[in-house]
């Protein structure tokens, strides 16, 4: 598995035969090259339009499948995609690995203001590897479940504040979810959201993880 930091809180996995987009708001970077890759799925943790991204017009190209939970997959059937319709709950497998839904403590309306259903976070287990996504969530009591029932090995966190958890909050959702790599993401997008990513590291020294700092420009 190569896990790729688009920017944002956009990650593409690349996996032996195919890759998978997470939150493609593939625009925040104009580096990065989508219509090289062999993207089979795309999830999205939640209809808010930085998560939601560009996923309808790569779906579209890429004859992908965007995997959301059931009200945003509606949307995105009706715009012309090709969509898995799932809730929380258990286990959903694909050829190259298996996913599951958790709850995040966040928001969701599509771009016409519609309801798009509970905010969510994604852990994907592929290739012996659990990578938890938490999508924008606040620090919530269900990050400590999430280390019990699926420990995964990496975790991706926003950092930024104002809209998720912060980095003070963001440091104790490591320890929670106690995954051994913590990768920040959702910071310094937006002016809102400036984060201060050497704090963010010390704080995890507190924790028995790694904060590795992915540079969207150089991967
Ligand atoms: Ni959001
Ligand atoms: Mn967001």
């Amino acid at each position: 598995m190569d896990l790729r930091y688009i920017g944002h809180s956009a990650f593409e996995i690349k996996l032996a035969n195919n890759s998978v987009l997470i939150d493609p708001y593939v625009k925040v970077n104009p580096d990065y090259n989508w219509h090289e890759s062999n993207i089979t799925d795309i999830f999205v943790t939640h209809a808010h339009g930085d998560h939601l991204g560009q996923a309808i017009e790569i779906a579209k190209e890429k004859d992908a499948t965007i995997t959301a939970i059931v009200e945003l997959a509606q949307y995105c059937k009706e715009q012309g995609c090709k969509v898995r319709s799932v809730n929380f709950g258990g286990w959903i497998n694909y050829e190259w690995g298996r996913v599951v839904f958790v709850p995040a403590y966040h928001t969701s309306a599509l771009p016409d203001g519609r309801y798009a259903g509970t905010a969510a976070g994604i852990i994907i287990d592929a290739e012996n590897v659990r990578v938890y996504h938490a999508g924008d969530t606040a620090l919530t009591g269900e990050m400590k479940t999430i280390k019990e029932l699926y420990r995964p090995n990496i975790a991706l966190l926003p950092i930024g504040g104002n809209y998720t958890m912060d980095v003070e909050h963001a440091a104790i959702a490591a320890d929670w979810i106690g995954a051994q790599t913590v990768i920040p993401m959702h910071y310094n997008t937006f002016p809102e959201i400036q984060a201060d990513l050497e704090k963010f590291a010390q704080l995890l020294q507190f924790n028995n993880s790694t904060c590795v700092i992915l540079d969207p420009k150089k991967n």
